[in-house]
């Protein structure tokens, strides 16, 4: 059975998905979280963005909403790796006791910043480097699909509003799908990161997530920025494994793709203001080349006037400021 309801489920999601213009709800706004760390320490390149422990983020939530502010994107990041979904349940568990239904709690779904290798996804043991260093191809995909739908899971029953896979590997929407289904979660959507490039704009990310693969890139399951087909394909892929809402990545570099996938899925599809993309509209006014409030203002009425349905974008919580209207 098709689930359209899901998209309609609640104030804050109908407010994302409906309607033209521009407001403060249809951004969802990233947060990071560690575990056990005390007080908060700035992003470097994404001004205004920190690091937080868990005190510093209720306070900062509290803030944003105070900012007409619904939509978050956590990333949960543990105070020591290992794979285990764990630490991103405490936190969201804490997350959610405070705020309840004031927010939409959307948790970003990959291994990498819990994983050692620092990938999206589990390797088989044997030849997991080539003697050049060079990754072989032996993702083991199938314990991947498992260790993301138990996170999801564990996310779900802690409280989370939404899962937001971003890792890229085939599979990962049904099996995530029926591992909610399963056990009552059957409500919950699934905001798929469905057309995701390799891309050089994700840097300021991977020192805010600690995310760096330890060897090797991510180009076995992320796009090649070249193929246009292939992500094209990827989008209407995760459509056709229960994706409620897909979302392009970065932003910037996959506009020319907003319409076609929309057009191929019937699905909401949002962007993803990527955190290079973000930095270099800071670095951009530093060096006196721009007004940093209007360029960010500038890409996100080109992202609707591109037909993005959401944006998540660093720079959420300044909207209402920059006179983005709340609804
Ligand atoms: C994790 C993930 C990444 C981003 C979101 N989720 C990094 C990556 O895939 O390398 C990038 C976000 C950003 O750059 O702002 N899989």
């Amino acid at each position: 059975m098709k689930r359209l309801m899901r998209n309609r489920a609640t104030p804050i999601i109908r407010e994302l998905l409906a309607g033209d213009g521009l407001s403060v709800a249809k951004l969802v706004q990233p947060v990071f979280v560690e575990q056990g760390l005390i007080g908060s320490k700035e992003l470097l390149g994404l001004p205004g963005n920190f690091r937080m422990g868990l005190e510093a983020a209720l306070k900062q939530i509290e803030s944003d909403l105070a900012q007409s502010v619904r939509n978050f994107m956590l990333f949960p990041l543990p105070a020591a790796k290992g794979v285990s979904p764990d630490s991103g349940a405490q936190i969201i568990t804490d997350i959610k006791e405070r705020f309840g239904s004031d927010i939409h709690l959307w948790v970003d779904t990959c291994l990498c910043s819990t994983s050692p290798l620092g990938h999206c996804c589990l390797f088989h043991e044997q030849n997991q480097l080539s003697k050049n260093g060079v990754v072989a191809p032996n993702i083991d995909l199938e314990a991947t699909l498992e260790a993301l739908s138990s996170y999801a899971l564990a996310f779900a029953q802690a409280g989370a509003d939404g899962i937001a896979p971003s890792d890229m590997m085939d599979g990962r929407v049904a099996a995530i799908r029926a591992n909610l289904d399963q056990n009552a979660f059957n409500h919950i959507p699934i905001m798929s990161y469905s057309t995701k490039f390799a891309s050089q704009f994700y840097g300021p990310f991977r020192d805010a997530a600690d995310s760096s693969p330890a060897f090797g890139d991510r180009k076995q399951y992320q796009i090649d920025v070249r193929n246009r087909d292939d992500a094209i394909n990827a989008s209407i892929r995760c459509a056709d494994e229960g994706a409620d809402l897909l979302m392009l990545k970065p932003g910037m570099t996959s506009i020319d793709l907003l319409a076609p996938i929309r057009k191929k899925t019937h699905l909401p599809v949002g962007v993803y203001q990527v955190s290079g993309e973000y930095a270099a509209l800071d670095l951009l006014a530093r060096e006196g080349f721009a007004d940093f409030d209007k360029a960010l203002l500038e890409t996100w009425q080109v992202y609707r006037r591109a037909g993005a349905q959401f944006i998540i974008t660093y720079g959420a919580r300044k909207a209402l400021v920059l006179g983005v209207p709340a609804l």
